[in-house]
């Protein structure tokens, strides 16, 4: 089966963010992108296991297993790109690595939980891990986009698997929302201990490998903390935007606006237009398969909510009239409470693991003990 995915253009880029600040006026100069994508989808069988890494803790196995994977490549001699997708939130987890040292990181790694069993599993981070013994890869760290309200961070495990001593990184500003969510779910400082190891700095960058440079940037809005990361022409952008056809996410989290989202897109479709924007979701309709990257070039002409002429008043109508209509995530509750810690678990009480979920009376006459 062949599909259409990867663009490869052939001249170099570097890091450097370019017209950092859309001007309304050279909106409608650009020209949506033509670009060629050739890449076909592979279903890798997992082979040659190290059975000291994958260790299932749960019902399935990886090791009996096909991963699901594509492979990107936003530039000549740029990092490898493999985008896995966890099909039961839809999360897009990535690797990028080096292909010269095989040094990598992990982006946004999702932790499998049925609500209703309580069932927690690791079949899509076994995935990852079974996918970096393969290729031989050596992950110098773990990257999280935001605090997800969605899918539980399977950062912790994946950091214990690879020998614990692997950083989990995210934005500075996770700061503020744990104290946020420590007050409501009755966590204390002391629970968020060793829990991320690096705090990420706006346009800080970091190396990865000897010849990968990871720039971070700011993209508030679906929450404050949240941040993508720019390797080379690749823009892995969380929930800052979704591809065209959805158009943006929601906004109404503790700490979101929809301002601030519409800044941050403008901030992403002002990259070159063929820069690549790596998604966290995709909720793809009918008809159309889970995709997880689309040019700026295409942002630009075709985003559902942010497409070139957008104003922004009509980008925060549109948006805050969304929200109000949304339901709160399936996941939100045991998902916050997971991943404002990175990924771990809250303290076991009784040795049984507990996670809280707040009850709103609707009729204040309901006895409460
Ligand atoms: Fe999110």
């Amino acid at each position: 089966m062949n599909r259409t995915r990867t663009c490869i253009p052939r001249k170099l880029f570097s890091i450097a963010h370019q017209n950092e600040t859309r001007a309304p006026s050279s909106r409608r100069l650009f020209n949506a992108v033509s670009c060629s994508r050739t890449s076909t989808p592979i279903h890798y069988p997992l082979r040659r296991i190290n059975p000291a890494i994958i260790r299932s803790n749960s019902s399935s196995s990886a090791t009996t297993t096909n991963a699901t994977w594509m492979h990107f490549k936003a530039d000549v001699d740029s990092a490898d790109i493999y985008a896995f997708l966890e099909p039961q939130t839809s999360s897009w987890q990535y690797i990028i690595a080096d292909p010269v040292s095989l040094e990598a990181a992990v982006i946004d790694p999702v932790l499998d939980y049925n609500p209703a069993s309580g069932a927690l599993a690791t079949t899509a981070a076994d995935h990852l891990l079974a996918f970096i013994a393969e290729k031989g890869l050596e992950v110098l760290r773990i990257l999280e986009t935001h605090a997800h309200a969605d899918h539980l961070s399977a950062s912790q495990y994946l950091k214990k698997m690879l020998g614990g001593d692997v950083p989990i990184c995210i934005g500075e500003r996770i700061k503020s929302l744990q104290d946020h969510f420590a007050a409501m779910y009755g966590f204390t400082s002391t629970d968020f201990v060793e829990s991320f190891d690096i705090f990420l700095k706006d346009e800080e960058e970091f190396q990865l490998g000897s010849n990968i440079l990871c720039k971070v940037v700011h993209l508030p809005g679906h929450t404050p903390d949240h941040i993508g990361f720019v390797v080379g022409k690749a823009v892995f952008v969380g929930d800052s935007i979704f591809m065209p056809d959805l158009g943006s996410a929601r906004t109404d989290f503790p700490g979101g606006n929809a301002k601030d989202l519409f800044s941050s897109m403008n901030r992403l479709l002002s990259l070159p237009k063929d820069y690549q924007l790596f998604v966290g979701h995709d909720y793809p309709s009918a008809g159309r398969q889970h995709e997880c990257m689309a040019t700026v070039g295409v942002h630009r002409e075709e985003n559902k909510h942010g497409k070139l002429g957008t104003t922004e008043d009509e980008f925060i109508e549109f948006r805050e009239a969304r929200n109000k209509v949304l339901g709160a995530p399936r996941l939100l509750h045991p998902s916050l409470q997971v991943n404002i810690r990175a990924g771990k678990l809250p303290p076991a009480s009784e040795n049984r693991v507990w996670l809280k979920t707040p009850t709103r009376l609707a009729n204040p006459e309901i006895p409460v003990s």
